[in-house]
């Protein structure tokens, strides 16, 4: 019920608030009956809010966000009523694969900053290069309207994500939200025309390719660096091209800025951000610059990799 802070208008909120902390304590007393009562009376008073003389205080209240977007309250609301439906009951499908393709999913708080580390708004296109059950992408066209695109290796996720897509529809029809328009492929993405044709087209891009194997970073960096248009934004949780497979010498990986097409900024994760860990970490936010269009193969081959690592790079 917190959500009605910033769902209702100021006046309302206090209103509510009686019978909020009623309702707790007819849930903590067992009292079903008085339960329902309650939750009938609190139905009524918002289904009148919706037919109120003056018009439907709930969509005022929402066009009141105005520029600041949907609070992070209600997006978060919203996407964890979708993942608990779709998701979570499905999980158990999701384990068992290896290497590049084992499972983890970024949480709602981190991508909220990396969307806004990245300047992800309403007019952009963000992609999201192995995109699992699809949290980033309905997170990402929910919380800034933007349109948003996920291709998806595993059909197992892949059904998932459509399943969670086609509930965050629904569920925004009920709040009265419109999210981008949001665009799921079942594929490889380093055999995907479409990927490729809209790649050229993305302001950002979302590559979780912290277990990757080297070769899939490697071709996932060639792809970009060879198809991005000038600005675009990369986020990924190992710098391009590397994974911790190949991550031997961080020391290297630090340097890097000089080497590629790309200016790079480390960004601190806190605890809570992946699914996989419950400590911290980082992630890297890499933005294409054109003039250094073509260097990402040399910087790849420069890289003075530990001996063992060389053959896999070259
Ligand atoms: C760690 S999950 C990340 C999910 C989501 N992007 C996030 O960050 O929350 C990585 C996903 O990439 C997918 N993947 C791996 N290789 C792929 C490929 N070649 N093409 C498409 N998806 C791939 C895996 O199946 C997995 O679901």
């Amino acid at each position: 019920m917190s959500t009605t802070e910033d769902y209702l208008p100021p006046d309302q909120t206090s209103l509510f608030e009686p019978l909020r902390s009623d309702l707790r304590e007819s849930y903590s007393r067992r009292d079903g009956l008085r339960f329902g009562r309650i939750f009938s009376e609190i139905s009524a008073r918002l289904s009148a809010l919706k037919t109120a003389p003056t018009g439907n205080v709930l969509l005022q209240t929402m066009r009141a966000w105005g520029s600041q977007g949907i609070p992070k309250m209600v997006l978060s609301r919203i996407l964890d009523e979708c993942y608990q439906r779709c998701v979570g009951p499905h999980v158990a499908q999701l384990t068992g694969a290896t290497e590049s393709e084992a499972y983890g999913e970024l949480t709602l708080p981190i991508l909220y900053e990396m969307f806004i580390a990245a300047r992800l708004t309403s007019d952009c296109l963000f992609m999201d290069l192995g995109c699992g059950v699809g949290t980033a992408t309905a997170q990402a066209s929910l919380q800034t309207g933007c349109r948003s695109y996920g291709i998806e290796k595993r059909s197992a996720a892949f059904e998932i994500a459509k399943t969670l897509q086609a509930e965050l529809k629904i569920r925004c029809k009920m709040w009265g939200l419109k999210p981008g328009d949001m665009t799921l492929e079942l594929g490889d993405m380093l055999f995907s025309t479409q990927l490729k044709q809209l790649v050229r087209q993305a302001d950002v891009i979302l590559v979780n390719n912290y277990v990757f194997l080297p070769e899939l970073s490697q071709a996932v960096c060639r792809i970009l660096s060879t198809g991005l248009k000038d600005g675009a934004r990369v986020i990924t949780l190992s710098p391009l091209g590397f994974s911790v497979h190949s991550q031997a010498s961080r020391s290297q990986v630090d340097r890097f800025p000089e080497n590629i097409p790309f200016c790079i900024t480390k960004h601190i994760c806190p605890p809570g951000s992946f699914s996989w860990s419950a400590t911290d970490g980082w992630y890297y936010l890499h933005e294409f610059t054109d003039s250094h269009r073509g260097e990402s193969d040399d910087f790849l081959r420069r890289q003075r990799l530990p001996s063992h690592m060389m053959a896999r790079y070259l």
